[in-house]
Order: structure tokens, then sequence, then C-alpha cells
């Protein structure tokens, strides 16, 4: 199915690309700055001047940005390669997912020494390089912390399965079974089957939210909190600018061990559906981040805490901040990034639930990562599904989020899934098959050029194929296409980080009942002219009314600053006109 949806969208792409470009007369992006040249970020522009809340954040899966040795796997060094066109693309983080030590079943996510790095990507003096030059080039460096669970190969792990008395027995979940052959109850992970595997030695059986060989670390035991915080300062000292913590709200279960409620309907892995209410989101995870809060504050350089957090609703979300400000400062919102169709309204009352709800705190806005199916073709129609993502670049870079970028985003790279089980990486694409093909298909190799291998590796083989649309889709003839995904972000990126309104501005919503045009002003907390964002949503051109003088606004026309439909420079607020799926913003007063 998406195999299907992501050939058709190349196609799409160069029509609409044609489309775009063909603009009678009008240079593709027009606005004040049609070549945006990248200046530093503004030193203290306002009162409130955190480095986090204006950031563009790049995640990097180390797998698949840059081979430099030829081995087909990308490696710090790579990416080292490549922090000059990071550096020109206009991002100020870099969250490297797992680069530790590892066994690699979960491609990182299971990891076996939490203070080194894994010889597959280099050293730790290629690390600190890494980390120096990126600094050099006002980019942080944020590292993945996994705290839910260690690979079965971690000592910690081998030295807790081998007897029940071991000292580190007590570091992970251990339970009897219900009886012979049965777990200690109907827990299942989160990649398919029981979330319980026996161990013959011990005859007990252990908890994983995850693979089997990623056992879950035993939180209510004050040693591995310890250990793990251990592990968190050595990572401060050596210069990281913060964490994402990964699985963080699955930390803690129920210690009941009460079964979960099944739900209606089976899992693409065939296991009947369940709640997750005794195994994810305790309120005990509160407490745990409260206290990495203050391990992280006492550093100097505003270091920041990013949470995975899949929730339910708004209201879930805004917990994750603390009741005093003092948990994490910036947990996922999935809720925008991952409405998967281009609904107005859907998106209107969520970034609006973002601006409203989180008791003023920063939203961190994401529409793709390494596990999900690329914003591309869960977004596109199969026809616009380059001016789609023009607008998914735009809410993700002009609402007051701070921005995740993932790694090919900025190109419009496609979900391409294997083809057969037998070319699968990623283990749930095993298990699931073939309802559930795996990440692959969002994991596959950054397209830089036209070149071999898109210019990722000179291997004979990359670990997973690059994406067959690489000679049109890569950052190379990108930049040299006026009308390109590539070029858009860049544009909104240099805006974003020059104009005040963008920047620090309040997120209002306006026109509310416009099913068809999204919009919003970004009010200058100043003086200044504000900003209007407003994005058609649908194929057909509207063209839109906007009285904005409740906002204080009174001035009736508007400056375009930057837009995709040609819409003219000089423009009346009566009638804003926008071609099928263009995004037009102005500086209004
Ligand atoms: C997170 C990661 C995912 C990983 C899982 C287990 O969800 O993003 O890639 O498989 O945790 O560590």
């Amino acid at each position: 199915m998406l195999l299907k949806l992501g050939l058709r969208s190349v196609l799409a792409n160069i029509l609409t690309m044609v489309l775009l470009a063909g603009v009678a007369g009008v240079p593709a992006y027009a606005g004040s700055n049609e070549n945006p040249t990248i200046s530093p970020a503004p030193k203290n522009s306002s009162s409130d001047d955190v480095w986090w809340k204006h950031a563009v954040i790049y995640e990097v899966y180390p797998r698949s940005l840059q081979d430099s040795n030829g081995d087909g796997i990308g490696d710090l060094k790579g990416i080292l390669e490549r922090l000059d066109s990071l550096q020109a693309l206009g991002i100020n983080a870099i969250w490297l997912t797992p680069m530790y030590p590892s066994p690699q079943v979960d491609f990182g996510y299971d990891i076996s020494n939490y203070e080194a790095i894994d010889p597959m990507y280099g050293t730790m003096a290629d690390f600190d390089r890494f980390v120096a030059e990126a600094k050099k080039r006002n980019i942080r460096v944020i590292l993945d912390m996994v705290m839910n669970h260690t690979s079965d190969q971690h000592p910690w792990f081998v030295e807790s399965r081998s007897s029940r008395d071991n000292p580190k027995r007590n570091w992970y979940v251990w339970r009897d079974g219900k009886g012979p052959g049965q777990p200690p109850n109907n827990w299942q992970s989160e990649f398919g089957h029981s979330a319980w595997t026996y161990d013959a030695r011990t005859q007990q059986w252990y908890y994983h939210k995850f693979y089997a060989q990623q056992p879950d670390l035993n939180w209510n035991n004050p040693d591995v909190q310890q250990a793990m915080f251990d592990v968190v300062r050595f990572w401060l000292n050596r210069g990281v600018a913060g964490f994402r913590l990964d699985a963080i709200t699955t930390l803690f279960e129920d210690p009941q061990l009460r079964d979960e409620k099944i739900l209606p309907g089976k899992n693409a892995y065939g296991d009947p559906n369940q709640d997750d209410s005794r195994t994810d989101n305790l309120p005990q995870v509160q407490d745990v981040l409260r206290a990495l809060r203050k391990v992280v504050d006492a550093y100097p350089g505003q270091r920041v805490l990013i949470g995975e957090t899949y929730l339910p609703n708004v209201r879930e979300l805004a917990r994750m901040y603390g009741k005093n400000n003092d948990e994490l400062q910036l947990p996922m919102d999935m809720q925008v990034g991952l409405i998967n169709r281009l609904d107005v309204n859907e998106f209107r009352k969520r970034i609006d639930e973002a601006e409203t709800q989180l008791h003023g705190n920063q939203p961190l806005f994401v529409f793709d990562n390494h596990d999900n199916p690329r914003s591309w073709d869960r977004y596109g129609d199969g026809i616009h599904n380059a001016a789609i993502a023009h607008i998914v670049a735009a809410i993700l870079l002009t609402t007051r989020s701070t921005a995740l970028l993932y790694y090919g985003q900025e190109i419009g790279m496609v979900t391409t899934p294997p083809k057969t089980r037998a070319a699968v990486q990623d283990p749930i694409g095993k298990i699931g098959w073939p309802k559930e093909k795996g990440r692959d298909g969002e994991r596959t190799p950054m397209q830089w050029t036209s070149g071999m291998n898109a210019g990722f590796s000179t291997a004979a083989k990359t670990w997973l194929p690059v994406a067959p649309n690489y000679k049109t889709v890569n950052v190379q003839v990108e930049s040299g296409q006026p009308a390109s995904l590539y070029l858009w972000y860049k544009h909104l990126m240099a805006l974003r980080r020059e104009n005040p309104a963008l920047r620090d501005g309040a997120n209002i919503i306006v026109n509310p009942s416009d099913a068809n045009v999204l919009a919003y002003l970004r009010k200058n907390p100043g003086s200044g002219p504000s900003v209007l964002v407003a994005m058609n949503c649908t194929a057909q051109p509207h063209t839109v009314a906007f009285d904005l003088k409740n906002f204080g606004i009174k001035n009736k026309r508007a400056s375009t600053l930057l837009q995709n439909g040609g819409v003219a420079k000089d423009i009346s607020l009566q009638h804003v006109k926008l071609p099928p799926f263009a995004v037009w913003m102005g500086a209004v007063q």
C-alpha cells in the first residue's frame, strides 16, 4: 500500500514542481528575501531567549546520514562531513539516535554500554570532535537516552539473570509465572506477543515492553535511578546539550501486575488489542522526571530534556511539563504531526490547543521520525504530495512550536518499505509481515546527490537500499531548483530565525470556521509588524478575506514575506487569492 503511494507521489512531485515553477512571472517563493543567506541566530532578541524555544532540531539516524568508511552504514565521521550542509540548511541542534555500543537488535535502542561509542560508528574521539565541530557551527548535540531498558547483553542484565540472589537481580523486572509455561499476566510487548520471556536458568520471567532482547529496568530500585543519572552526567560533562528520552512514559508498571484490558480486534501481530494503562504513563514517571531535571539544571548552558511522549490528548501532554514546570521542557506533541490527513479543522484545533492549553509552555511539533512512515506519504494524496509537503513544512516552521525535522524530510524523501520479508531489517517487520513491514521504509539512506548511492556511501551494498527516486530527489538537485521543497525549508527557516513575530509572537487562530484555509496570526510582541500565515489545504483555489482589527491590526494591506502560489507582493487583506495548496505569509500591522 505504502509502496504504491510512494511511486505515485514521485510522479505527483514532478507534476507539482512544474506547476509551482511555472507561475507566470513570479519567482518561486517570492517575498522580501528571495535568496536567504544564513545569518547567526540573533542574540538576546527577546527577554526570554532560551535557545530551544526557537530551535529547529534535526533528527539524525546515524546509520543513514553519511557513511565515511565505505561499509554501507553511516557513522560519526560521515555526519561530521555533512555538518556544513546542515548548517547551511539552518538547523540549531542535532538529535542523534543511539550510537552507543549495541547488538543492534533494535538498531541501537538496545544498549550494552551507555558510556562508549559503537565501533561501527567511530570512537569517543570522533564523538568529541563531532560535538566540537558542531558547536563551531552553532549546532548543539542532543543524545537519545534509553532509560526504560537495556540490551540483554548489558553487563547489568548478564549479572541479573545469572542467579536469583545476584545483587543486580532486582535491577530488572523478574516474576514467577502464573503456572507452568504461563507468563505472570497478559501484558504484551509493543513489538508483538507476550511482554514476558522465561529464563530457564532461574525459572522466572523477565518483563520487556519492547523486544525480548530489551529487558526493562526496574525503576522502583533506587540503584537503577542512580546509575542512569550517572550516565546522564557522563554525557553532560562531555558537552551535550540535552537528551531525547526514549520511551519515557513506560518506565513503570503496575506493581500488582494486573492484566491489561482486552479491546476489540487484533493488532498487526495477530494479538488481541489491549489497553496499556497498567504499563504506560504511570504517575511515578513524573517523580523521576523531576529528579532528572534537577540533575540537568545543575549544568550551565540551557540543557534540555525532550520526551518521546505519545499521549492521547493535550491534557496528558500538559502534565509532562510538571506542575511547577520542573519536568520536561519539550515533551513531543504528537497531536499535530500525526493527524495524518490535511484536515483544516483538526489542525486548527490542535495548534490552538498547543497554544492555549499547555499553560504557556513551549510545544514541540513532530511530523516525521524514525518510527513512522514519512509525512510525505501520510499526508500526500498521491497527486499533490509535493505541494502538501510544503504545507507540512509551513505548519512546522511558522507556528510558535519548536520544530523537529527528521533527516530527508527537507527534500521530500518518501517511505520505501521492503519488498519482501527476507529484505526486512527491522525485526518487527519480520514478526508482523505483511501487515507490519517494520520501520525500514523511513530509515533509508539520506539522498545527497544524483551519484552512486545518492552520495551516501561508496559501498557496493548499503545497509538499506537507497530509495529509487534519489536521482531527482536529493539535496544537490533541489538546491538548484527554485521551487524545490529543500529551498522552501531553507526560506522558512531563515524567516523564522529573523522575523521577530515568528520568533516570539503568540499564535492566534483566525477565520476559525473556514474549512479550506488554515490561517493564523503570529502577533508581534513588540510594536513591529505581525505575520499572517494562510494555507489553502484543498485542490481548489480559494479567496479569503481577513479582518484583523480585533487583534490590533489596523492596516488593510499586507506585504508578502514568502509564498509558493504566485501571490503578489502587496495585497489587500480583503482578497487573499490562494491557488490550490498554496501557502502565503505576509507582514501585517
Ligand atoms: C522508541 C524508539 C524506537 C525504539 C523503541 C524501543 O519508541 O523511538 O525506535 O524501537 O523506543 O527502544
